[in-house]
C-alpha cells in the first residue's frame, strides 16, 4: 500500500521537539513547542494537580465510561472559569460544553459540528495563525482564507486592516480568534478593539471561534476572559476552544473542552445533540482523569487558590524572561530595537529573526525556534539566557 507514497512532512512545531530530542548537544536550548518550563528547564507538575491526584486516588471507585460530552461537573468547572461564574450566559443556559481532547481536540469536534451544517462556509484566520489550525480547520473540510492581523514592521497589531477584512467577511463563515496570549506572535487586542470587533461579528453575521488555550498567561484567569465576555454580551451564536494544558500544566493527559454558546437555551440543547454525536463518532467519550483533576482544583477553595498562585508565577517567571531577552540581546550588541518582546503576552513571541538566522541557531548552537522565528520565552532560563543572546549575536553577525 505504501510503495508509492511520499512520507508526509515533519510537523512544524512537534518535529521540531522530536529532533531536539535527537540532539547530543548538552548545552540545546528548545524555544520552540509552546509548553512551560520553569528556570531549572523542567516542566512541572503543578502542586495544586499533584494534591487533586491524590485525592481522586483514594475516592475514585470506578473507570467505567464518562457521558459522551464528559464529566458534567468538568463542564460547569469549564464554563465557570471561561465564561466567568457570574455569566448571564451560564445563568440562562444558553451554552453548552464538551470535554475533548485537549484543545487541539476541541477545535476539531466544533470544527466538524460547524462543517455539518456549513460545510460550504469558509474558515478564516489571522495571518499569521498557529500551523495547526490550518491543519485541523482543512482536515475538517473547509477551505481556509486569512485576515489581517500582525504587521511586521511595527511589530504590533495592524487593527485597521484586520477591520477592514473583517468587515467583508460574509454572513455564516466562521473567524478564529486567539481570546489573549496569540500565537505565534504575543500581539493581542486591546479592550475597545475587542468591543469592535463583537460589535461588528453581531452586525455582519459571522461566527466567531475562540481560540481560549492561554487563560491566565496574559494579564490573570478573569482579565484574560474579556474577548469572550464581549462575544457573550451581544448575544450571538459563537464557540470557544479552551484548554488546561498550559493553565494547568495537564499537556499529556488531554484536558480540553469545546464550549457551544447559543442566543438561547433551546438553541443550546439542539447544538449538544449534535455535539454528542461529533463526539460520539470520533473517540465516543473523553478521557477522564485530566477533566477529574482540573474540576477537583476548581471546586476546591483550598486547590483553587494554590492554581492561581501556581499560575501567577509561571505568568511573572515568563515576563522575567521577556526582559531578561532584551536586555541580554542589546548587551550583546545584537543591533535593533527588541523592546517589543517585552510588550507581548503569553508564551511566544515573533522574534523577527529570519529562518536563516533560525536555522543558523538550530544548527550551529543547538537553539530550536519554529520556522518564522516564533520563541516560546518560557523555554529561557537563567542559565541559559547568556548562551542563547550570544548565539544571536554571533548568527546576526555572520
Ligand atoms: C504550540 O503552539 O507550540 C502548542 O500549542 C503546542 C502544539 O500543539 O503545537
Amino acid at each position: 500500500m505504501w510503495k508509492t507514497i511520499q512520507p508526509a512532512p515533519p510537523d512544524s512545531i512537534l518535529g521540531l521537539t522530536d529532533e531536539f530530542r535527537k540532539d547530543q548537544n548538552p548545552s540545546k536550548v528548545n524555544l520552540g513547542v509552546g509548553v512551560y518550563k520553569d528556570d531549572t528547564g523542567n516542566t512541572p507538575v503543578l502542586r495544586c494537580v499533584k494534591a487533586a491526584e491524590k485525592e481522586l486516588v483514594e475516592k475514585q471507585l470506578s473507570k467505567s465510561y464518562l457521558p459522551i460530552s464528559g464529566d458534567p461537573a468538568y463542564a460547569q468547572a469549564v464554563q465557570g472559569l471561561v465564561l466567568g461564574g457570574a455569566s448571564e450566559v451560564i445563568a440562562a443556559g444558553r451554552a453548552v460544553t464538551a470535554h475533548a481532547p485537549g484543545g487541539t481536540g476541541a477545535l476539531r469536534v466544533g470544527a466538524d459540528l460547524i462543517h455539518k451544517f456549513s460545510s460550504q462556509a469558509k474558515v478564516w484566520v489571522s495571518s499569521p495563525t498557529w500551523a495547526n489550525h490550518n491543519g485541523i480547520f482543512g482536515a475538517a473540510g473547509f477551505e481556509i482564507e486569512r485576515y489581517a492581523y500582525y504587521n511586521p514592521e511595527s511589530k504590533g497589531l495592524d487593527f485597521d486592516r484586520m477591520m477592514d477584512d473583517l468587515q467583508r467577511i460574509p454572513v455564516g463563515d466562521v473567524v478564529v480568534l486567539h481570546t489573549c496570549c496569540h500565537n505565534p506572535s504575543g500581539v493581542d487586542l486591546g479592550q475597545d478593539q475587542w468591543r469592535e470587533v463583537a460589535a461588528l461579528a453581531a452586525q455582519k453575521g459571522w461566527i466567531p471561534y475562540l481560540d481560549f488555550a492561554y487563560q491566565g498567561f496574559g494579564d490573570g484567569v478573569n482579565e484574560d476572559r474579556f474577548a469572550v465576555e464581549q462575544f457573550a454580551a451581544v448575544g450571538i451564536d459563537f464557540f470557544v476552544a479552551s484548554s488546561f494544558s498550559k493553565n494547568f500544566g495537564l499537556y499529556n493527559e488531554r484536558t480540553g473542552a469545546i464550549t457551544v454558546v447559543t442566543p438561547s437555551a433551546e438553541e443550546a440543547a439542539v447544538a449538544m445533540s449534535h455535539l454528542k454525536s461529533v463526539v460520539r463518532t470520533n473517540y465516543s467519550n473523553p478521557p477522564a482523569h485530566g477533566g477529574l483533576v482540573a474540576a477537583t482544583i476548581l471546586n476546591s477553595q483550598e486547590l483553587h487558590a494554590m492554581w492561581l498562585d501556581e499560575l501567577a508565577q509561571m505568568r511573572n517567571r515568563i515576563v522575567e524572561m521577556r526582559k531578561a531577552l532584551v536586555e541580554g540581546l542589546a548587551k550583546q550588541g545584537v543591533e535593533g530595537d527588541f523592546s517589543f518582546i517585552a510588550k507581548q503576552r503569553g508564551m511566544f513571541s515573533f522574534s523577527g529573526w529570519s529562518d536563516d538566522v533560525v536555522q543558523w541557531l538550530r544548527d550551529n548552537r543547538s537553539i530550536y525556534v519554529v520556522g518564522g522565528g516564533r520563541i516560546n520565552l518560557a523555554g529561557l532560563t537563567t542559565s541559559n539566557i547568556d548562551y542563547v543572546c550570544s548565539a544571536v549575536a554571533d548568527a546576526m553577525r555572520r
